[in-house]
């Protein structure tokens, strides 16, 4: 039996965001009550576990959501054996779902040896209706599911859940709000992701995301920076500006700001070295933006650019807004007014219609806009996507045929491009030590590319000068220099 708690509240009916972030730490403090009882009752503080699937909005949304289960007195863990699991889910393409229903199965047979265990989900793929039957139907014993708009509202679902048998289902399917100072739980000390923006209005026909994370919303710059400057006294350097298409950030606010102003404000924050942000439409990047960038000692010199495909013809399908010359007028653009910008991309094989001349101007922009590195995809059909109903899809070996020639060239263009900061001296911010040998550390550049040389746990979250000495394809290998 299910118990289906549907609140999709009128628009005028929102709370104010202060207010609902105080009804939301009553909550959380409710639920440290239950946390202590159970303490008292086992003898042990229950732990749970929050897995994070797909983006970075959904790690950083992650980071929310264990923010709010320590606040409330959890041991956080990274064992499905947990006492609560909570999976954020994806749904982007069609493999991120199955991984999910693949591993509740797991959940349930754990389940079955501790009753007392508490199931919840969330995230993307919870906003389509037919994974919520398909759930109800073959994954009863899961406790919680709520979605992307409403996350805020964690601490009290789980309160009503803790207190209810059955299943309890809580979806909107839009939201103007915006909640803001709502705990956090960082994976990294020195680093974090900042939401600016939320949701898309893009509708490329390919894609699900404007239909599971709604129309975009942009906080305002002053909330942004608050949280950031908080941050850096909490020992953050680097962020990374998170957004569907941060391009068009700020469109919608009361008084208007650009992506670009927004950046000039960010750099101001005293004690913060280095800014990424993520992604950028290629229709929108101004010539504002690249002013800033290129005039600025904190913004890295990285940009993710998604070309999908290099198809004009394709590109007008998938309601991209630009053709394949501009794509790359653009992109030689930015590596005339930026030489040392490393510039990646998203690429889709296989949407539908795709034929092999599409494809060849595909391969025709990789090699000329020499990506740093790419992202492939084999096109993937989303039910209630316009390119779902598309008639002349393409055949599995084609695409994967496609998709090989594809990587290949775009391993080949990658390797090169590394080499060309071989013998520099860059500086490096330390992220962690090196998962297989204890006496090296792994850091990041400025341009999103790894180096592992010898370090210290002590280094982690500090930025130093690296040589690099050996270019081994995506990564290096380095050496510290302390006098530069
Ligand atoms: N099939 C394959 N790839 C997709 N992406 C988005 N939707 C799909 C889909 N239906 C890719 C795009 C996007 C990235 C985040 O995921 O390349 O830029
Ligand atoms: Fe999807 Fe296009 Fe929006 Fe990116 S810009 S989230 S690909 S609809």
């Amino acid at each position: 039996m299910t118990d289906l708690v549907r609140n999709e509240p009128e628009r005028s009916g929102y709370p104010d965001s202060a207010d609902e972030s105080g009804r939301q730490r009553h909550f959380i403090e409710k639920l440290g009550e239950y946390v202590e009882d159970r303490t008292r009752r086992t003898g042990k503080r229950p732990s749970a576990c929050v897995v994070t699937f797909g983006c970075q909005m959904n790690a950083r949304d992650s980071e929310k959501l264990r923010g709010i289960l320590e606040c409330a007195g959890f041991e956080l863990s990274e064992d499905e054996g947990a006492d609560l699991v909570l999976y954020n889910t994806c749904t982007v393409r069609e493999n991120a779902n199955l991984k999910v229903y693949g591993r509740l199965g797991y959940l349930g047979s754990l389940k079955k040896k501790d009753p007392d265990k508490v199931i919840a989900l969330c995230g993307c793929m919870m906003q389509e209706p037919e994974v919520v039957e398909k759930i109800k139907k073959s994954y009863p014993f899961v406790n919680l599911i709520f979605g992307t708009h409403n996350i805020f509202k964690f601490a009290e679902l789980l309160c009503t859940a803790l207190d209810s048998e059955r299943m309890i289902i809580d979806l909107w399917k839009d939201t103007d709000q915006i909640v803001e100072d709502l705990p956090e739980q960082r994976t990294y000390r020195f680093k974090s992701g900042v939401n600016i923006m939320f949701g898309c209005n893009n509708f490329c026909t390919y894609c699900i995301v404007p239909y599971v994370r709604g129309r975009e919303r942009s906080r305002r710059p002053e909330d942004i920076v608050r949280e950031i400057e908080k941050q850096v006294a909490d020992g953050v350097c680097e962020v990374m500006l998170l957004g569907q298409n941060v391009n068009s950030y700020g469109k919608n606010l009361e008084e208007p700001v650009t992506f670009a102003q927004l950046l000039r404000q960010v750099e101001q924050i005293e004690g913060l070295s280095r800014i990424r942000f993520m992604t950028s439409h290629p229709k929108d990047l101004s010539s504002e933006l690249i002013e800033v960038m290129k005039n600025s000692e904190k913004i890295c010199r990285h940009l993710h650019l998604p070309l999908q495909s290099g198809s004009s013809r394709l590109l007008h399908r998938m309601n991209r807004h630009y053709t394949k010359e501009q794509f790359l007028d653009l992109v030689a653009r930015l590596r005339r007014e930026m030489p040392d910008l490393a510039i990646t991309t998203d690429i889709i094989v296989g949407f539908p219609g795709e034929t092999e001349e599409d494809f060849e101007e595909t391969m025709d922009v990789v090699r000329r806009a020499e990506f740093d590195s790419a992202f492939t995809f084999i096109y993937s059909r989303r039910s209630g996507t316009p390119a779902a109903v598309m008639p002349d899809q393409v055949p599995d070996e084609v695409v994967k045929e496609r998709f090989g020639r594809l990587l290949a060239l775009v391993q080949e263009i990658s390797r090169k491009q590394a080499l060309k900061v071989q013998g520099q001296v860059q500086p490096v911010l330390v992220e962690m030590m090196n998962e297989q040998d204890p006496h090296l550390v792994t850091g990041r550049l400025s341009n999103n590319l790894l180096v592992h040389f010898p370090g210290t746990p002590d280094m982690i979250g500090t930025i130093v000068p690296v040589e690099l000495t050996r270019c081994m394809g995506f990564y290096y290998y380095g050496t510290m220099c302390p006098d530069r």
